[in-house]
């Protein structure tokens, strides 16, 4: 079994709008003050063993523009202020029957930042992500090791005065649709600015934070339990709340390093 996943861009213009040929940039194309979205597609099963396809990417696209985006349209110009959660099952009853029993998840991109997915496999919930961006600095030193050792295995992450990054964290948070979980956008953005934007942001993690204060018996503050430690924070907080989960938090310490906790 393997996985396709296509992403599709298409932009909702005011009066409708037509054409558009770089599917990059987003089909239709946009017209005067449009809005942008990103809808990714995600087909599970067997290719095919003739044409080595499992689906056409053109399949897809074709469904998305000729069923979803209309989908789209329609909730903007007649209910701007519907949740669009509510919205994925729909889209995945109108991509069913072109793309087949393969329609496995759905990730509707609304900013660069926000987005909502929803398996089909269980259509009752959706998982909401959204990145925030915060700067700390850092030292990386095991009290149980010697200076050399902590020198060898941390290299210049060692150096005494410390080093800064500017970090990336993502929750996915899974809300129930059926009964709707008590977390609107507003209120996830509220809860992890105050406690995971707050808690880290503008600190030196080893001096300024008593989780990871060697003083204070701290973990030492790596990527990795960061991301615990996030994940610890907001799961205390929104798991308590009636259809509300976190699933994991994903924190990126550069471009090219990420840790997600609970993996999955
Ligand atoms: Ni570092």
């Amino acid at each position: 079994m393997l996985a396709l996943r296509r992403t599709v861009r298409f932009n909702i213009n005011s009066g409708g709008g037509a054409g558009g040929t770089n599917g990059a940039a987003g089909v239709p194309a946009m017209t005067g003050f449009g809005r942008h979205y990103e809808l990714e597609v995600t087909c599970r099963g067997e290719p095919d063993p003739a044409t080595g396809y499992l689906v056409d990417i053109k399949a897809i696209d074709d469904a998305v523009r000729s069923r979803g985006v209309p989908l789209v349209a329609r909730a903007c110009q007649d209910e701007p202020g519907r949740d669009p959660a509510g919205l994925l099952p729909e889209l995945a009853a109108a991509l069913r029957p072109p793309l087949g029993p393969g329609l496995h998840a759905l990730c509707f991109r609304l900013t660069p930042t926000w987005s909502i997915t929803m398996s089909t496999e269980t259509p009752t919930v959706v998982v909401l992500r959204q990145r925030f961006e915060f700067a700390a600095s850092h030292r990386l030193h095991a009290p149980t090791l010697s200076d050399e050792e902590n020198r060898r295995v941390f290299g210049k992450c060692n150096n005494p005065a410390g080093h800064g990054h500017n970090y990336r964290i993502e929750p996915a948070v899974e809300v129930s649709l059926d009964p709707r979980g008590a977390l609107s956008p507003g209120e996830l953005e509220a809860e992890v600015e105050e406690h995971i934007i707050g808690w880290l942001d503008h600190r030196h993690l080893n001096a300024d934070v008593p989780e990871f204060d060697p003083g204070r018996g701290g973990l030492i503050p790596s990527v990795e339990n960061i991301a615990r430690l996030c994940y610890e924070r907001l799961a205390g907080r929104l798991d308590a709340r009636d259809g509300v989960r976190v699933r994991s938090v994903t924190v990126w310490e550069t471009d090219r390093t990420a840790c997600e906790y609970p993996a999955r």
